[in-house]
């Protein structure tokens, strides 16, 4: 197999076509990009959040600018601020951790388990007095342990935000990810599952969040009717401009309701590739993913004896025509010590905040490697193989070959 045989992952992109192109075009020829008002009336953005509604089974969902813009709009809205610590992965991307100090509260970073996501266990360890939110991620296609971790955080009576930018349209027992929580987040960039390029979106089932998310996304204050309105005196608060804008609603209404077909052929390639390669090695593991059912199949992780069997591995197959994997400590800034400003613990702004500030001064904690010993050891043996949305089958039994080969010469 060579790489120009593998196709690049973008999972949502390879689905575009002439109604998503139809749908900008509206926009474009009725002169309404801009999500409340225009030369006639808009529609795309409500649609989007309407069919998001029906899609999550949510009470309100509100479209936004990024993935990054819709964490910070959260967290916002949640009140972290100086004095909060806020609990997440060993395993995420730099914006999850961006959107907490942003606030100016102290990221916690706990450990990942063999499913790659929160360890319940570890975050239970890692709960302190001044903790007030939890942060899970559903990494790479995988969802959390949500009854354990729900159960968590109702014990300590702690908030939940669900980062599902990686996972968007899974499940957990049955139920969509981002609905366990107070607020779920989802991220519509280009290696997501549904894409309009950039975008976002938040999601709630509580009347007052949903208030405080529209203004913290906003201007601080919410809309009607075309113009904005002073809201209740607990939203009132400090907007962002990180509205969505008409143009990506239009792309996102289209993406929503192809992401079951997406995420159907993801999930079978993956769990076809799966079955060829352990019946190719009857020893090779994978990580466990908490709810088969409801994985969305976009990345493969598999794990090699040791670091150096990985790295072998890892070189073969980017030489052999799987250029996009990567062995899991080379992943750049998914990676918690691989963030140089989370591990020089970079100031905001030249006032040294957040890590100087008096409320968080009982807040150290250290983010170089070593803090998560064990994510650190999976991080070092394993390997992520991303899992275009539109594979053949002869695509697959290729890819599988070239793995099973890559994994047994790394033996010798
Ligand atoms: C886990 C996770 N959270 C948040 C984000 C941020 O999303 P965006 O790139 O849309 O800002 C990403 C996306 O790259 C992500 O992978």
């Amino acid at each position: 197999m060579n790489s120009s045989q593998w196709p690049r992952e973008f999972p949502g992109a390879h689905w575009y076509n002439e109604e998503e192109e139809n749908a900008v075009l509206n926009v474009i020829r009725r002169g309404t990009p801009f999500r409340h008002y225009g030369l006639n009336t808009p529609e795309y953005v409500a649609s989007f959040e309407k069919a998001a509604c029906e899609f999550y089974d949510v009470k309100y969902a509100l479209g936004v600018n990024s993935g990054t813009g819709a964490l910070i709009t959260a967290i916002t809205a949640l009140g972290m601020g100086p004095g909060c610590e806020v609990i997440l992965p060993s395993f995420m991307w730099v914006a999850t951790v961006t959107a907490i100090v942003n606030a100016n509260a102290i990221p916690v970073i706990c450990e990942i388990d063999d499913s790659f996501t929160m360890d319940p266990v570890d975050l239970e360890k890692k709960i302190t007095p001044r903790t007030k939110l939890i942060l899970v991620v559903h990494m790479a296609g995988v969802p959390c342990q949500m009854d354990a971790i729900m159960n968590i955080a109702n014990r300590h009576g702690i908030k939940v935000l669900e980062d599902v930018a990686q996972c968007n349209g899974g499940l957990f027992q049955g139920k969509k990810l981002g609905t366990f929580g107070d607020v779920g987040m989802f991220s519509l960039q280009l290696n997501k599952n549904m894409t309009t390029g950039e975008g976002g979106l938040v999601v709630t089932d509580n009347d007052l969040m949903y208030e405080r998310l529209q203004t913290a996304h906003d201007t601080g204050y919410i809309w009607k009717d075309g113009s904005p309105v002073l809201p209740s005196p607990e939203s009132l608060g400090w907007g962002s401009g990180r509205r969505m804008s008409e143009l990506i609603g239009a792309v996102a209404s289209v993406q929503i309701k192809k992401m079951p077909s997406i995420i159907e052929h993801m999930r079978g390639s993956y769990n076809r590739i799966k079955d060829f390669l352990r019946s190719n090695i009857s020893d090779l593991e994978f990580r466990t993913l908490n709810d088969p059912a409801g994985h969305t199949g976009p990345f493969m992780i598999i794990r090699l004896k040791n670091e150096d069997q990985a790295k072998k591995a890892a070189r073969y197959m980017k030489e052999n025509g799987l250029p996009s994997i990567a062995r899991l400590a080379d992943y750049g800034l998914h990676i918690y010590y691989n963030i140089a400003q989370l591990v020089n613990k970079t100031p905001l702004s030249p006032s040294g905040n957040p890590w100087n500030l008096e409320k968080n001064k009982n807040s150290f904690y250290n983010y170089g490697k070593g803090a998560c010993p064990y994510s650190d050891e999976l991080f070092s043996k394993s390997i992520v193989i991303p899992i275009p949305s539109k594979l053949t089958v002869e695509q697959e039994k290729d890819a599988a070959d070239v793995i099973t080969k890559a994994v047994l010469k790394s033996r010798d």
